[in-house]
């Protein structure tokens, strides 16, 4: 007779560890680390919420290998045992209440965020992301692979040394280890490129190299793309050769997911057939199909899940041993407890996105955008957990969009600020970041918003005349319009490079809606800059968001009167 297997059935694992039941608190990265990037009381007392939740084992936010790349500011880096009191106390907070607790470990190759990142970013091959604004990498040395294959390593032995209970390995998502495996990512004609082989040699040296770093009782799992979901990308045939070879090797848990930045289907995916709609998780018929080369490896699935009925039946059917949750768990962090304990249980569906017209929303900016907004929306919870506060689901997407450019703007300066010596140094690293900010950040926002329709007052363009070159230049500006002309910010003073043209040439054009007007530029250097930023902005969101950008960049901005010259 077979046994009926049910979500508070416990798990034996390959390594001899045994989860208490089915449902995982997926990898939600927190973007909580302190300036020196380890964790602190925050996360602390955010884990003490899933701690008391019942999950059967709890995955970390994604943890950098490597602190020269991170995906994003906030982010807990481990390559040394300084701060393993702070990675002590984070793991014993989420076992007390009785859960495993497993780090993930990842490398984010060309998704780095460009902000934090001192120089290009690496990746297999100098393939650029197709996202505006990412810089193309640099490609990987093969002593630099191995020094990843190695920081993995030495980061795993350190989270044993700090008393978590395994490691997830981070192959999903697009990156470090998904570019490797994704043909269109990785040109490699060495060793590491080419063949299937060849691309899965990255990941698979990485889990043996951890393996040997660790105990035979620590766990190590990975999550991994059933896809990448672009033509000519990752294929779910390969995924399943892939997942073939890893199952080879010790490993504990392979937990299914799928995207990238470029196609994110980890967040949610429109359901093929009334099977998939009805099974919820997206990501459920293709974990079925691996099934027999995954051999005795017990297999996840993230993605989706909602309902007490979709978990139960996709472990009962046996379609995978594990349900991951990913954004529940950040409104309902007692998530497992309360499914576990309730038949008819059905978790908040909370994708968030912005509400733009019919004919925008299925453009490639706009699902990026919207993908952006539903994490950041979600990272805000865990902010709020952090902070010791409850959740709040009706949290509105407007003071997300705040605080994403508070906490990627002025967190992500103030922890490279930390590195600074000399003035010299101080003012290299600013214009640096100027310069990113307006070359990742601000350029490509209006270049998206514009593509897609949008033309807004807040984010317009200004053209001057280049005082050496003599040619026309084009730059993003917030202005306020008014019936003689515009207000205009120059964020750097008049130390700017347009801030200059307009000394040497007044002569400008502005972007007025979808109209080029005329006009002559003066800075102002009298008029109250503050004041002035408030009169832009009566929507209380833009005037945060322009006043957030100026501290971020510890600029001293100046006043631009312009006045037009064409009616
Ligand atoms: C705020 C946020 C942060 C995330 N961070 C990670 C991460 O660090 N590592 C990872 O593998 N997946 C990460 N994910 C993806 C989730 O683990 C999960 O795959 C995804 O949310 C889909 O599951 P769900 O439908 O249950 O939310 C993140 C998702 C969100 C919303």
């Amino acid at each position: 007779m077979t046994k009926t297997v049910s979500l508070s059935t416990p798990l034996d694992l390959p390594c001899g560890q045994i989860l208490p039941n089915r449902i995982m608190k997926s990898a939600l990265s927190e973007g909580l680390g302190t300036a020196h990037h380890a964790p602190d009381v925050r996360l602390e007392r955010l884990y003490a919420r899933w701690a008391a939740g019942d999950y059967g084992l709890i995955v970390t936010g994604n943890v950098m290998v490597d602190r020269r790349y991170l995906g994003e500011p906030g982010n807990v880096v481990l390559e040394n045992d300084s701060e393993l009191d702070a990675f002590q106390r984070w793991a014993k907070t989420a076992q007390d209440g009785g859960s495993p607790i497993w780090m993930q470990l990842n490398h984010p190759g060309r998704q780095a965020n460009p902000i934090t990142t001192d120089g290009p970013t690496v990746a297999p091959s100098a393939v650029k992301l197709d996202i505006p604004g990412i810089p193309t990498p640099r490609e990987l040395t093969d002593t630099e692979i191995r020094d990843v294959i190695e920081r993995f390593a030495v980061s795993a032995g350190i989270a044993e040394v700090a008393g978590f209970d395994g490691v997830q390995i981070h192959g999903a998502h697009g990156y470090l280890i998904s570019q490797f495996l994704s043909p269109l990512a990785n040109k490699r004609s060495d060793r590491w490129g080419g063949s299937t082989a060849n691309r899965a040699r990255f990941v698979l040296e990485i889990i043996r190299r951890v393996r040997e770093a660790v105990g035979p009782g620590f766990a190590v799992g990975i999550k991994l793309n059933s896809a990448d979901f672009q033509r000519g990308g990752f294929s779910e045939e390969e995924s399943r050769t892939v997942v073939e070879m890893i199952a080879a090797e010790r490993i504990d848990l392979i937990e299914i997911s799928g995207g990238s930045y470029e196609s994110p289907a980890m967040m949610g995916r429109p359901a093929v057939s009334a099977r998939t709609r009805a099974r919820e998780a997206y990501f459920l018929d293709y974990a079925e199909t691996i099934r027999e080369v995954a051999a005795d490896v017990p297999l996840a699935v993230t993605g989706g899940f909602r309902t007490h009925t979709g978990m139960a039946d996709a472990i009962a059917s046996g379609a995978c041993d594990v349900v991951g949750l990913g954004r529940p768990t950040a409104l309902a962090p007692k998530a497992a407890q309360g499914v576990m304990a309730d038949t008819s249980a059905t978790l908040p569906t909370t994708q968030r996105s912005v509400k733009l017209p019919r004919r925008l929303t299925g453009t490639a900016q706009v699902k990026a955008l919207n993908g952006a907004l539903d994490l950041q929306w979600h990272t805000d919870q865990l902010h709020t957990m952090g902070a010791g506060g409850d959740p709040d689901p009706h949290r509105p997407l407007w003071r997300t969009a705040v605080t994403t450019v508070r906490r990627n703007g002025i967190d992500a300066f103030r922890s490279q600020r930390g590195h600074l010596g000399t003035s010299d140094k101080k003012a290299v690293r600013k214009f640096r970041i100027e310069r990113a900010v307006g070359r990742y950040v601000a350029n490509p926002v209006v270049a998206a918003l514009t593509r897609v329709g949008i033309t807004t007052t807040f984010a317009t363009e200004l053209e001057t005349i280049g005082r050496r070159t003599g040619l026309r230049r084009t730059v993003p500006v917030s202005a306020a319009f008014d019936e003689t002309g515009a207000w205009v910010i120059s964020q750097h003073g008049a130390r700017s490079g347009w801030a200059n043209n307009i000394s040497a040439n007044p002569t400008v054009r502005i972007k007025q809606g979808r109209q080029w007007r005329s006009g002559t530029a003066e800075l102002v250097h009298d008029d109250d800059v503050t004041k002035r930023v408030r009169t832009f902005a009566p929507n209380p969101v833009f005037a945060s968001l322009t006043a957030a950008s100026f501290r971020a960049l510890q600029s001293d901005p100046v006043s631009v009167r312009i006045s037009f010259t064409d009616r």
